[in-house]
């Protein structure tokens, strides 16, 4: 079982599509239960709150449904997952800065690192743009968590 927590900044637009994504590559590839996945925000400012609505209604143009409400990044989550992905290197800073030891801090990568033809880049936050933002932001998520759900597979 591999653990596997996806983190944004609010929890309510990136990070839970990223779950929901990463959920529908492992049901398509059959492995769902090798994986827990769950998403979190370093912010609390949305917690107890669904996906944004565009978020939800440019996903559900894409037949992905997603139930999660946001909550906030714990210190607790290093212990629960194994692999935390950032989605920009703000999340990624927030993260670290909660960190206790080195072995929390080996748990954290940046999303798109793990995505072969996007390494070093950060997934843009959709929040201030139109929804042709959300869009953008669904395709890159799609590739993401299917090369990260290919690469989890592989895990020793
Ligand atoms: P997310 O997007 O980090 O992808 O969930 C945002 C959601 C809310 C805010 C910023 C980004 N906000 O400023 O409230």
């Amino acid at each position: 079982m591999t653990k596997v927590l996806f983190v944004c900044l609010g929890n309510i637009c990136r990070s839970p599509l990223a779950e929901a994504l990463f959920l529908k590559h492992a049901a398509e590839a059959d492995v769902l239960s090798h994986f827990e996945v769950d998403s979190a925000g370093t912010s609390g400012l949305h917690s107890g709150e669904s996906a944004d609505p565009r978020t939800r209604r440019n996903a559900s143009a894409h037949g992905i449904q997603i139930p999660h409400k946001s909550r906030q990044f714990m210190v607790s989550d290093f212990d629960r997952f194994d692999i935390i992905y950032t989605m920009d290197r703000s999340n990624m800073a927030n993260v670290l800065s909660l960190a206790r030891n080195e072995t929390d801090k080996n748990k954290v990568r940046m999303l798109l690192d793990d995505c072969p033809g996007h390494f070093g880049q950060e997934v843009p936050d959709p929040w201030f743009g139109g929804e042709e933002g959300f869009e953008q932001v669904f395709n890159l998520l799609d590739l993401a968590a299917f090369a990260v759900c290919e690469k989890l597979q592989k895990k020793p």
